[in-house]
C-alpha cells in the first residue's frame, strides 16, 4: 500500500519552527515545482535520483505543476536523455490502469535536457530563463513557486556550480534548495573549506547534504525503537550491552568506480558517513521533541564524546584483484575494507565498543547493527555454550528485526538451544512497499524537512573523530591486509572482534 498523497499527509502549508537565525521560508507543499538535476548525464542522477523522481510523481506525491530539468556539460538532446534513464524507471508501482508505458511517458513529458558547463555563467542563465518559463506557463505571478537543485556531482564542481545558482538561479517566488552528495570533503580542513565555501552561498536550511542511510527504513525506525518502547529503555547501556556492531558489506568490487574510491578508501566512502549517522542513532540520548534540531543537537552530542581512534583498535585491508581495476594505480594502498573500534566515553557506554566495519568485495550484501548483551548472571543451566542475547536489525537486504534468545529445547530433556525472535518485514507488512532511500529524502526536502540530512557541526565532528587515522592510514602507517574476494575480510578483523568481546553466537 503506497502512503497517503501528501495533502492528506500534511497540512498544504506549513510553517517551519522558528529560530534565530535567518527568516525561515515557507514550505508550500502545493504548486509549482522546479527540480534541477546537474550532472544529469552521470552515474548516480539515472541509477537514483531520477528513478526517486518518477517513484514520487507517479504516486501522486509530486504536483502536476512539476517540471525536471536535467544540466549537464555532455551534448544530448531530451530523447537522448530519456533513452540513458528509461532501463531505471521501474514500474511496478504504477497504477495499473494506465500501463507502465504511459507512466513513463508522461514522466519524461517532464524531463528537459539544457547542456551547459558547470563554471560558465552561460549556461545558467539560459536554465534560470526555462525554469522561469515554466513557472510562468504553470502559475500565477502572485503565488509561491519552489526550485530545488540536486547536485549529481563530483564535489570539486560543487562550488562553482553553487555560485552560479546563486548568482542566476535563485527562486524570487519561493524557496530554493539545494542537495549536496556526499563526500562532503577528504578530511576535517577540506570539509570545512567546503562547508565554508557553500555557507557563504546558502543559510543552512538552504542546504541538504544527503546520507542516503538515513532514508533506509530500519535506520529511520532506530528512533521509535528505541524511544517508543519500554522493553528497551532500561537496558540500553552499558549495565547489559557488552558490544555494539554496524556492519557494511558488499559482494561485489568498486565496479567501474575504481578511480573515485582509490581517492576515498572506505572509512571515507562508508564509514565516516553511513555508519556513523547510524552509529549516532543507536548511542544518542532521548531528543527533547522530534524537532530536526533537537534530534541533530543530540547527534552531535554523542559524536562528541567519541575518544581518539587507536591504532589497535583498527584493522584494514584490500582485496586481492582491486588494482587489476585500471582505473586505479598499480601501487595503491586504499582500504577496501575496515574494522574500527569506536570508544564513547559518557555515562551510558562507557567501556561498551562500537566496531563499525565496512568492506568491498566480501562474501555477502548486508548492512545490520548487532547489539550483543552481556551473559545472563548466575548460568543454573550449565549449558556447554548458552549463547549470548544479540538483538540484530539488519536494515539491508531484507529489512528484519530479531532476537537472539536462549530458550529450551523442545523435547524431553533440559538441554538449551538459542532461537530468535523474528519480525522480517516481508512475513510482516507483506502489501506495503518499503521506498527506496532517495525517495524519502527528496520528499522530505520538498517538504522543508531537515531531519534526516546532515548538518553543518555534525559533519564536522564526524571528520574530526577520523580525519587523525585518515592521515596515518594515507601516510601508509597501518599495515594493508590482503583478502580474497569472496572472503569475510581479513582473519585479524575477526581477532579485533574477539579482542573487544565480541562472541560470535
Ligand atoms: P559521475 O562521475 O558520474 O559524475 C556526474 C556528472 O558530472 C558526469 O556525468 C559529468 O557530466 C560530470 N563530471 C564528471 N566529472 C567531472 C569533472 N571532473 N568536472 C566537471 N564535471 C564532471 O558521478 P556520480 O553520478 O557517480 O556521482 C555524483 C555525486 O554523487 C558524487 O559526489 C558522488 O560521490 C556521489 N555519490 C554517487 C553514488 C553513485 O552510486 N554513483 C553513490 C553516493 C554518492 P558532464 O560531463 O556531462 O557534465
Ligand atoms: C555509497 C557508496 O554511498 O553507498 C558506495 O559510495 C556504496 O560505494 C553505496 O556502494 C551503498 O549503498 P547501499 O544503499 O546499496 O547500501
Amino acid at each position: 500500500k503506497a502512503a497517503p498523497p501528501p495533502e492528506e499527509a500534511a497540512p498544504a502549508v506549513c510553517e517551519e519552527p522558528k529560530s534565530d537565525g535567518p527568516v525561515k521560508e515557507k514550505s508550500v507543499l502545493g504548486g509549482c515545482l522546479s527540480v534541477v538535476v546537474l550532472g544529469a548525464s552521470g552515474d548516480l542522477a539515472k541509477k537514483k535520483t531520477f528513478p526517486a523522481i518518477f517513484n514520487l510523481y507517479k504516486q501522486g506525491f509530486l504536483p502536476d505543476e512539476l517540471h525536471i530539468f536535467g544540466y549537464a556539460r555532455s551534448k544530448l538532446s531530451n530523447e537522448e536523455l530519456h533513452e540513458k534513464l528509461r532501463g531505471y524507471l521501474k514500474t511496478d508501482r504504477t497504477d495499473p490502469s494506465k500501463g507502465p508505458e504511459d507512466a513513463i511517458k508522461q514522466f519524461f513529458n517532464k524531463v528537459t535536457y539544457i547542456q551547459g558547463a558547470y563554471d560558465e555563467d552561460e549556461g545558467y542563465v539560459k536554465l534560470n530563463e526555462e525554469v522561469s518559463r515554466h513557472e510562468h506557463e504553470r502559475s500565477d505571478d502572485g503565488t509561491p513557486t519552489r526550485r530545488l537543485f540536486y547536485l549529481a556531482l563530483p564535489p570539486t564542481v560543487y562550488p562553482v556550480a553553487s555560485k552560479r545558482i546563486q548568482k542566476h538561479c535563485m527562486n524570487q517566488r519561493g524557496w530554493t534548495r539545494v542537495i549536496v552528495e556526499k563526500p562532503f570533503g577528504k578530511d576535517l580542513e577540506s570539509s570545512d573549506e567546503l562547508s565554508s565555501e557553500l555557507g557563504a552561498l546558502f543559510t543552512e536550511d538552504q542546504l541538504y547534504r544527503i546520507d542516503h542511510y538515513l532514508g533506509k527504513e530500519l535506520v529511520q525506525n532506530l528512533l521509535v525503537m528505541r524511544f517508543a518502547n519500554r522493553f528497551f529503555v532500561p537496558i540500553w547501556n552499558r549495565d547489559n550491552i557488552a558490544s555494539v556492531q554496524i556492519v557494511f558489506k558488499e559482494d561485489f568490487g568498486t565496479e567501474g568506480r575504481g578511480g573515485y574510491f582509490d581517492q576515498y578508501g572506505i572509512i571515507r566512502d562508508i564509514i565516516q558517513n553511513h555508519l556513523v549517522q547510524v552509529l549516532c542513532l543507536v548511542a544518542m540520548e532521548k531528543p527533547v521533541s522530534l524537532d530536526p534540531e533537537h534530534i541533530r543537537d543530540e547527534k552531535v552530542k554523542v559524536l562528541q564524546c567519541i575518544q581518539p581512534i587507536k591504532d589497535e583498535d583498527v584493522v584494514i585491508g584490500q582485496y586481492e584483484g582491486y588494482k587489476d581495476d585500471p582505473t586505479v594505480p598499480k601501487d595503491s594502498f586504499t582500504p577496501t575494507f575496515a574494522s574500527v573500534v569506536l570508544r564513547i566515553n559518557n555515562e551510558r557506554w562507557d567501556g561498551v565498543p562500537f566496531i563499525m566495519k565496512a568492506g568491498k568485495a566480501l562474501d555477502s550484501r548486508k548492512a545490520e547493527i548487532r547489539v550483543q548483551f552481556k551473559d545472563a548472571p548466575g548460568d543454573i543451566f550449565k549449558c556447554k555454550k548458552q549463547g549470548r542475547n544479540e538483538f540484530v536489525m539488519r536494515l539491508q537486504p531484507k529489512e528484519a528485526m530479531y532476537m537472539k534468545l536462549t530458550v529450551k529445547e523442545p523435547g524431553l530433556d533440559m538441554k538449551t538451544t538459542q532461537s530468535e525472535l523474528d519480525m522480517s518485514y516481508h512475513q510482516r507488512y507483506q502489501d506495503i512497499v518499503i521506498p527506496e532511500a532517495y525517495e524519502r529524502l527528496l520528499l522530505d526536502t520538498i517538504r522543508g524537512d531537515q531531519q534526516h540530512f546532515v548538518r553543518r557541526d555534525e559533519l564536522r565532528v564526524a571528520w574530526e573523530i577520523f580525519t587523525p587515522l585518515l592521515h596515518r592510514i594515507d601516510a601508509g602507517k597501518l599495515k594493508v591486509m590482503s583478502y580474497k574476494e569472496g572472503s569475510r575480510g581479513p582473519d585479524e578483523a575477526d581477532d579485533l572482534n574477539a579482542r573487544v568481546g565480541y562472541q560470535r553466537t
